[in-house]
């Protein structure tokens, strides 16, 4: 086998850093990374399991390699589907030889050399019960401005409708010490945003005791050449005061909370197992209003819950409009394997599913499109993602996560990754269009 590897990720945020640190740990064991697919001896999928479509997915891809045959590629899944359905994927590709879920990426190593020894069949799914999360000091970052860090992995919450629990293992937290290390060594690299990353990143607990999430927070935004802080998940179960607090005192902890609700009705929220209450949800995010900063809010939503109402999905319209959300993520609901919610009738057709989902969609796009109107001659920081030059644009991020297009008349583009005040100009209910401020 040639030591070349080509890898493709699907899913979450904490899928793709697993990915960075995945190709870290391939290069330093001598594997280089290709581009393209024909090219590589080794070729890995991290997968995501957490609707039906994802899974499929991967199947579809693992079809495809069967069209390549032979060829002398070795294959890989890894990620949520890999956790999930374990050693049944060996059945469906019988020429997968690596089968390995996200606890179990420490073990990397010994894997690749199994399998340069010819072994087939090598699996890493044993470990969910695990306290060690995986650290490497391998991680091939994408983003040379923003550097992510995961500070928690798993998932304790068993939401009735969810597989994270089951694919990502128990809960489990990374030393305060350890974060912060890993944060000021990027800073020093260069890197001005940090992202840290969990399931539910606030239900954070230092196994050192030293620090609360909040004060993380505050550590992480307090270190120099670090501008913007961001944290994605938040659980409102574990959604503390203190957070709105951090973000009031440390100005580069980002002024955007990601909070998901999944639905507004306190009947559905019971049956979805999320232990808490639409009164409960709403109450945190009187906290998050009252700061002194304007802090943006985003969701997720679940629609076509089993024996989800009319009335429910009012309710969870009338829930968008009191929060004032800024973005939402809405899904329709998806039965998955091995989840207690697979055991209810999936009651809702996929039509109302869709009809149900429209509904919404167009509630939350009349908020978003008075949301962003308020920015309309607003002067704002924005951190420079990508140049559009067919439009003659440059795309960039604010502290609260929107997207701006803006124009300058300076000869140079501004870098990638460098900051720029622009003045809002006008306004989509998904986007910001603006003019760089220049200075002289
Ligand atoms: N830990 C986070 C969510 C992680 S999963 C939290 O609890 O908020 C990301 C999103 O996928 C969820 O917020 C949910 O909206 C959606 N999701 C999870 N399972 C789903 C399912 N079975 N069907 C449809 N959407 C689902
Ligand atoms: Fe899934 Fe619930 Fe855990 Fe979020 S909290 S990952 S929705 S089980
Ligand atoms: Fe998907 Fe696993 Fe993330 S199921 S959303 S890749 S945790």
């Amino acid at each position: 086998m040639s030591k070349t590897f080509y890898i493709e990720t699907f899913g979450c945020q904490m899928n793709a850093h697993d990915s960075e640190k995945v190709i870290g740990t391939l290069e330093h064991e001598g594997y280089a990374r290709v581009q393209d697919e024909a090219d590589a001896g080794l070729i890995l999928y991290n997968t995501c399991s957490i609707r039906d479509k994802a899974e499929q997915k991967v199947f579809h891809r693992l079809n495809e390699y069967k069209k390549m045959k032979g060829e002398g590629k070795k294959f890989a899944v890894i990620g949520c589907v890999a956790q999930q359905e374990g050693e049944k994927i060996f059945e469906r590709a019988p020429y997968v030889s690596i089968v390995s879920g996200s606890a179990s990426y420490r073990n990397l190593p010994q894997m690749l050399a199994r399998l340069e020894r010819g072994e087939e069949r090598i699996t890493g799914l044993d470990d969910r019960q695990t306290d060690e999360t995986f650290e490497t000091e391998f991680v091939a970052r994408t983003n040379p401005h923003r550097g992510y860090i995961t500070i928690i992995e798993g998932c304790d919450k068993f939401c009735a409708y969810c597989v994270v629990p089951y694919t990502r293992g128990k809960e489990r937290s990374r030393a305060a010490a350890s974060v912060l290390e890993e944060a000021r060594r990027i800073a020093d690299q260069g890197f001005t945003e940090i992202q840290l990353l969990g399931q539910n990143v606030n239900s954070y607990l230092d196994p050192s005791g030293k620090m609360s999430f909040a004060e993380l927070l505050a550590a992480v935004g307090s270190i120099p050449g670090i501008r913007r802080v961001r944290f994605t998940t938040s659980h409102p179960r574990d959604f503390t005061k203190d957070i709105v607090d951090a973000i009031d005192a440390v100005p580069t902890l980002c002024d955007h909370v990601h909070l998901p609700v999944q639905s507004g009705s306190t009947a559905v929220l019971k049956a979805m197992n999320r232990e808490y209450t639409r009164d409960w949800y709403l109450e945190r995010i009187a906290w998050i209003k009252a700061a002194r900063r304007n802090i943006s809010i985003t969701s997720d939503i679940i629609v076509g819950f089993p024996g989800e109402t009319d009335q429910d999905l009012e309710d969870t319209a009338t829930l968008l409009e009191a929060v004032g959300y800024d973005a939402i993520f809405a899904f329709k609901y998806s039965p998955r394997p091995n989840t207690p919610a697979v055991a209810m009738a999936d009651s809702i057709s996929d039509d109302i599913k869709s009809a149900r989902l429209q509904i919404l969609l167009d509630r939350q796009r009349e908020i978003q499109r008075v949301n962003y109107n308020r920015h309309l001659d607003e002067i704002m920081e924005l951190m420079v993602e990508s140049h559009n030059k067919s439009r003659n644009q440059v795309v960039g991020r604010s502290s609260q996560n929107k997207t701006v297009n803006f124009t300058t008349n300076q000869l140079i583009l501004p870098a990638l990754g460098s900051y720029q005040q622009v003045r809002i100009t006008q306004t989509f209910p998904n986007s910001l269009l603006g003019a760089a401020v220049e200075v002289n």
